[in-house]
């Protein structure tokens, strides 16, 4: 059976960071709904189009869409064996849809590590972001900056900070989090599946704690 884990937590906490480190670790596929979308907007895609008009404004993009774009992800032979979920489910109506998914490809959820910090933790964060064009590496220009500035380590694509990072679509986005996605932290409490993950400590330290509670 397909092993998922839902990575839940609020924007900036290090979801991204840690779903890479996990997907590695467990040889599991890393889907993000926040890449994917910015991947389709990159290449102008319809559904890039559409999207950024919710992203631009720190908003969900719709349910339907959302949805369609995961279950084809998920088609994917990469996830054959399951995958971290980084980014998706964040909405009552996407958990459903999840479920659904799941039944249909032989695949369960094993965990719902829940990574959670202050809010002021979370703005330092995502004020301080550097993202590599190309294939979406993480930096921070404090906590994890570049070799060289402006660079990616990985891949030498040039670095960039993400449009929805602006001051005020960052508060409007921890708004709709808080609003639409905080009720899925009680839903998956109730499956015995969620566990709480410090994520003000340093990746390495965060990244420990989770592997250990993904194992149990
Ligand atoms: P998405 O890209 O998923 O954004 P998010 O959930 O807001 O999360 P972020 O990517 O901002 O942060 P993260 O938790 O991954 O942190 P990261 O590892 O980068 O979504 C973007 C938009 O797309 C949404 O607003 C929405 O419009 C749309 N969307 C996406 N999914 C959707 C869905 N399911 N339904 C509808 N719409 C959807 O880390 C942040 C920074 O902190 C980095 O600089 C990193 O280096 C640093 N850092 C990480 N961990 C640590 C640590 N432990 N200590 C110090 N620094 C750290």
């Amino acid at each position: 059976m397909a092993t998922f884990i839902v990575l839940l937590g609020p924007p900036g906490v290090g979801k991204g960071t840690q779903a890479r480190i996990l997907a590695e670790a467990k040889k599991l596929a890393h889907i993000s709904s926040g890449d994917l979308f910015r991947e389709n907007i990159k290449n102008k895609t319809e559904l890039g189009n559409h999207a950024r008009e919710f992203i631009d404004k720190g908003e969900l993009v719709p349910d339907d869409v959302t949805i369609g774009m995961i279950r084809e992800r998920l088609n994917r032979p990469d996830c054959k064996a399951g995958a971290i979920l980084d980014g998706f489910p964040r909405t009552p109506v996407q958990a459903m849809a999840l479920e659904k998914m799941l039944a249909d490809f032989n695949g369960q959820i094993s965990a719902v590590p829940y990574i959670t910090a202050p809010e002021e933790v979370l703005v330092g964060r995502i004020g301080g972001r550097w993202t590599c064009r190309l294939h979406g590496h993480v930096y921070h220009q404090m906590f994890n900056p570049p070799m060289k500035a402006g660079v990616c380590d990985i891949d030498d694509s040039e670095l960039y900070q993400r449009e929805d990072d602006k001051v005020e679509t960052v508060t409007m986005r921890i708004r709709v989090y808080l609003e639409q996605t905080i009720p899925l932290v009680e839903y998956y409490r109730k499956t015995g599946k969620l566990v709480e993950i410090d994520g003000t400590k340093p990746v390495e330290l965060v990244s420990k704690d989770l592997c250990s509670a993904v194992s149990k």
